[in-house]
């Protein structure tokens, strides 16, 4: 037993780009842990990029996961890393093939898909992750266990608040591969699955009903500066004034590159993005795009206990990070993901917890607020010891933000109060 729990896991990966490769450098990392020994990427250099980097074997990289999943049953998992439509078909198709999976959130399209998913996993009894990485990062947990230590006295009342940055809007749910609903996830499954989870699961209820509202207010034609061009490259009188100016963001100012298949030489990088950018997905101009997700989106939610719940998504912000406060009957909590502040109304008494003074005990990890890394870490050990119990991630219980959200969007769309 020793010896086997010592062994990799070994994985093949569907979809070589920003998540895909955090698993490849996980593998890096700690060869001890995880292997990577097949790669299903459509693009081609990206898929040779990733297969040299990572070491994959030759006869295993392939253009499709339908063509990785075609062949019988070769590693012990798949990580499942391809774009939100493509996430139930070669899910269901693993399951059958008695993979171990990681699905990068969200689990399916429609609200019809995730059940049946959710159903069949359960049936199969393969081991399933839903990457909801922020029951792992320390700030959440630290404010899930105070909550639940008693500590505000019985939890009455939460606001929640996701600032998207509006650079992170245009990026993703303007220009980039959110942009539209029905071709990937409503906004508030694609960004906020992991909000809907984190309160959930802090809440420790299920949500009874919900109300939201939101639209497409702002990235669209008629905001569009007068003679502004479909793309930022084509001499836009205002892109020296425009905060969403593609050039501003991906040439000047290079960020959110990772879209990009860049040489790693930097002095040839700024001639490929240009080169996108005049072609591609991200040099259009926001007001130009065919987007159709809202730019601000807000919810009410009732659970159980008769907590109430108050979110909202906004594009329009300068800053990330979620804010949080917590109201119980002895006490309350404001946060901001950095840090904490718990208020105790008898003695008056503050503490604030740092999240970063919390990775130094013992919690650890990249993205997400550190959430990335512990939740591989938990998914390896789930896999090696075939006990799903491990994971702080079952997937039925990932299924009750999906569930909120859809709700969410039949109520924004049919106006009126969802029961769930
Ligand atoms: N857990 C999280 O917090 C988190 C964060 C970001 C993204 N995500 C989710 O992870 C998934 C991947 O995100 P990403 O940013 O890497 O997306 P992406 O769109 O950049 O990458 C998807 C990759 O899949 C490839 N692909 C497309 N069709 C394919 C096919 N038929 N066979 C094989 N490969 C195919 C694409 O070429 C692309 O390289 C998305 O569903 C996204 O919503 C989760």
């Amino acid at each position: 037993m020793e010896k086997n729990q010592k062994k990799p896991v070994t994985a093949i990966v569907l979809g070589a780009s920003g998540r895909g490769k955090l698993y490849g450098d996980y593998a890096l990392e700690h060869p001890e842990d995880l292997q990577i020994i097949g790669i299903a990427e459509l693009v081609e250099l990206r898929r040779t990029l990733y297969g040299d980097k990572y070491q994959v074997p030759m006869e295993n990289r392939v253009a499709t996961w339908e063509e990785l999943l075609a062949r019988p049953k070769f590693a012990d998992t798949v990580i499942i890393a391809t774009p939100d439509h493509l996430h139930y078909a070669p899910c269901m198709k693993a399951l059958d093939l008695g993979y171990d999976i990681l699905l990068e959130k969200p689990i399916a399209q429609t609200e019809e898909e995730c059940r049946r998913l959710v159903a069949y996993a359960e049936e199969k009894g393969n081991i399933v992750c839903l990457t909801h990485v922020l029951r792992y990062s320390p700030y959440f947990l630290m404010l899930k266990e105070l909550v639940q230590s008693g500590a505000i006295g019985d939890l009455i009342s939460i606001q929640h608040f996701e600032p998207v940055d509006h650079v992170h809007m245009a990026h993703s749910y303007v220009r980039g591969s959110w942009r539209q609903a029905d071709k990937s996830t409503p906004l508030v499954l694609a960004k906020s699955s992991h909000d809907l989870d984190i309160l959930h699961w802090i809440i420790g209820s299920r949500c009874k009903r919900t109300v939201a509202f939101g639209s497409l207010s702002h990235f669209k034609k008629e905001n569009a500066p007068e003679g502004a061009p479909l793309r930022c490259t084509d001499g836009c009188p205002a892109e020296s004034t425009c905060p969403y100016s593609a050039l501003k963001i991906y040439y000047r100012d290079r960020t959110w590159l990772y879209v990009f298949d860049l040489p790693e030489e930097a002095e040839k990088q700024g001639d490929v993005i240009l080169e996108n950018l005049k072609s591609g997905l991200y040099g259009r101009c926001v007001y130009h795009c065919d987007n159709d997700q809202p730019d601000h989106y807000m919810m009410l939610m009732e659970f159980e206990k008769e907590v109430t719940v108050n979110f909202s998504i906004e594009a329009f912000t300068s800053y990330s990070g979620r804010r949080t406060r917590i109201m119980g009957t002895r006490g309350d909590i404001v946060g901001d993901m950095e840090e904490f502040t718990h208020t105790d109304f008898v003695s008056g008494k503050q503490k604030v917890y740092n999240a970063n003074a919390m990775d130094a005990l013992n919690y650890e990890g990249v993205g997400h607020g550190g959430g990335d890394m512990g939740m591989i870490r938990d998914w390896i050990e789930a896999v090696r010891t075939q006990n799903s119990k491990v994971m702080s991630t079952p997937l039925n219980e990932s299924l009750e933000s999906h569930l909120i959200a859809f709700a969410a969007e039949r109520s924004r769309k049919e106006n009126k109060v969802i029961e769930i």
